[in-house]
């Protein structure tokens, strides 16, 4: 369990087990929970992310926790799928999260693009009503392994906003299990803006296995560069990154990081991980 507060920092902290980082991923979203029920939570799709919204379900099972009073904003969308296809994000949200905790289902936010509305519009009013939730207080976020946060793709501007955004063949590549045919997979996505992500109170950062690793590195020790979307977090006040040993493989600074951590842990006054 999470106990204490997050620091007004970047937070790295490294976990033996892709286990321990969902479990501990978790923590943190109860412990928000308790002090605030009704909290705004911006989440992501994606492999990373899973383990951890099991963590939590099993917690609302077990009455630890409750979404009944919270509002969500997923990251992104495919643009051209219809939200009832199975490899939407919206069915994946429903499937792997919505259908098994107690929130109400009226108040899950996705960038959605229906038949008939000009995907060009459903930004501003995405970024409209991100404003009008009172702003997202936690947003969990993955790692392409080019470095992309949501579908934010190299090259995207530090100062964007929700719009759509043309995948690169790397993301095609990797999301091409999610569909039997290619020929239906979605080539453009709507997805939050890098400055949308970083207007989020509190960010969330999860990578797991040695796939990130290099892009875990340049997010955190590299550059601040548009060809690292995720490095824009380093401009961000309150990023917590939970790592497994293989994706803070190749970190510089990994020692470091672990000794702040237990620095931490021992005089008790800043975040304590699991
Ligand atoms: P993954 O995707 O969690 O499936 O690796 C992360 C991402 O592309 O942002």
């Amino acid at each position: 369990m999470v106990r204490g507060r997050c620091t007004a920092d970047m937070d790295v902290i490294v976990l033996k087990k892709s286990s321990a980082v969902a479990a501990c991923g978790a923590g943190l979203i109860q412990q928000l929970l308790q002090t605030k029920p009704a909290a705004v939570l911006g989440l992501a799709t994606g492999n990373t992310p899973l383990a951890m919204y099991q963590c939590l379900i099993t917690a609302c099972d077990n009455g630890d926790v409750s979404f009944r009073d919270v509002t969500t904003f997923n990251l992104d969308e495919y643009v051209g799928i219809d939200a009832g296809n199975p490899a939407s994000y919206r069915s994946t949200m429903k499937r792997e999260l919505f259908d098994r905790i107690d929130i109400d289902q009226a108040r899950t936010y996705l960038p959605e693009s229906d038949a008939g509305v000009d995907p060009s519009a459903t930004g501003p009013a995405y970024e409209e009503a991100i404003l009008a939730a009172g702003g997202i207080d936690l947003q969990v976020l993955g790692i392409g392994r080019n470095g992309h946060i949501g579908f934010n793709e190299p090259t995207s501007s530090l100062g964007s906003r929700t719009r759509i955004k043309t995948l690169t063949q790397q993301t095609l590549q990797s999301n091409s299990q999610y569909f039997a045919d290619s020929g239906t997979q979605p080539q453009v996505a709507v997805t939050m803006g890098i400055a949308t992500i970083l207007d989020a109170r509190h960010i969330l950062l999860l990578a797991t296995g040695v796939e990130k690793a290099q892009a875990v590195r340049d997010a955190i020790e590299g550059p601040v560069t548009a060809m690292c979307p995720a490095s824009a977090l380093q401009l961000h006040r309150k990023v917590t990154v939970l790592l497994d040993d293989e994706a803070a493989s190749c970190l510089a600074m990994r020692d470091y990081y672990d000794w702040v951590h237990r620095q931490k842990q021992r005089f008790g006054k800043e975040f304590t991980a699991c």
